[in-house]
């Protein structure tokens, strides 16, 4: 089962200790200052970084774990195939480079980015099944630690649930504006977990008045009553920032929770914080 320590970290169903809160670092740009910024988070205490190749940016994540002075294997690195390398052997060459642009030579969590999707593949659950093949043989080879899946949906997954090394992790998007229940169920039923990619709805959500509230409340920011709500719900946040005192407010989560009526009243929010990305519906 997946488990929650509370103090930073979750088991995956193989074992595999996953330091949480994650580095979020979509939309950094590869450069001087998403190095410095991912050096910050090392510095303060960050141990887990999420980066990708449709990012652009896996180089610059590989500089600031080298110039954190950290033993590589204290830094779980989480990167993903991109959409145009699915398939058996375009995922198996796209890991690759993957591996030669962050300079290691293991990963800790490799991810499919988004599942190809009936809108425009006939056969998606062939092509899902022959990168899910590939992710599985690095696995087995040892070169990644753990696998598993992004923005996939309860159909999406259930085709891999019947192969032999199931996914480990759905990287979704999910905040308390787009709270993905259901889904969330679904995952923890079958030992997957759940991690949050833009868990402050890229800022958006963060003005809401219940978030306001609860944070005058708890005396904490509103990004850190999202953080917490992540936390309350099983799910692993990835937040985002290149502002020192952000970086750091995001790791304060652990020191308090939310009451069961402060979480009834973020449950019966209505929808008001998705990005608009369907997984069923993407174009790209
Ligand atoms: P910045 O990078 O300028 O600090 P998400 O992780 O949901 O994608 O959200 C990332 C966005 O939220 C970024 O624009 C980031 O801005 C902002 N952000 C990150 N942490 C905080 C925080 N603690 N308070 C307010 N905004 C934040």
């Amino acid at each position: 089962m997946v488990t929650h320590s509370n103090k930073g970290s979750f088991t995956l169903a193989n074992g595999v200790a996953i330091p949480c809160p994650g580095f979020g670092t979509w939309r950094m740009k590869a450069g001087s200052e998403t190095v410095a910024a991912i050096q910050e988070a090392l510095a303060l205490g960050y141990r887990h970084i999420d980066t990708a190749a449709y990012y652009q940016n896996e180089e610059s994540v590989g500089q600031a774990v080298r110039a954190s002075g950290l033993d590589r294997k204290e830094v779980f690195l989480t990167s993903k195939v991109w959409n145009t390398d699915r398939g058996y052997e375009t995922t198996l060459r796209a890991f690759d480079r993957t591996l030669a642009a962050l300079g290691t030579d293991y990963l800790d969590l490799y991810l499919i980015h988004w599942p190809a999707a009936a809108n425009r593949f006939p056969d998606w659950k062939e092509i899902n099944r022959q990168t899910w093949r590939a992710l599985t043989r690095l696995y087995r080879e040892g070169k990644v630690r753990a696998i598993g899946v992004s923005n996939f949906l309860a159909h999406h997954l259930e085709p891999l649930l019947q192969e032999e090394v199931a996914p480990m992790v759905n990287q979704i998007e999910c905040n308390p504006g787009w709270q993905q229940r259901e889904l969330i169920a679904y995952c923890h039923a079958h030992n997957i977990l759940v991690e949050a990619w833009s868990p402050l709805g890229q800022g958006r959500v963060l003005g809401h008045p219940l978030l306001a509230r609860l944070g005058e409340k708890y005396h904490r920011s509103p990004a850190q009553i999202c953080l917490r709500w992540c936390l309350e719900a099983g799910v692993l946040p990835l937040p985002k920032s290149n502002t020192p005192r952000r970086i750091q407010e995001n790791l304060a989560i652990f020191d308090f929770s939310l009451s069961p009526a402060d979480l009834g009243q973020l449950a019966a929010l209505e929808p008001f914080g998705t990005s608009g990305h369907d997984p069923d519906h993407i174009d790209f």
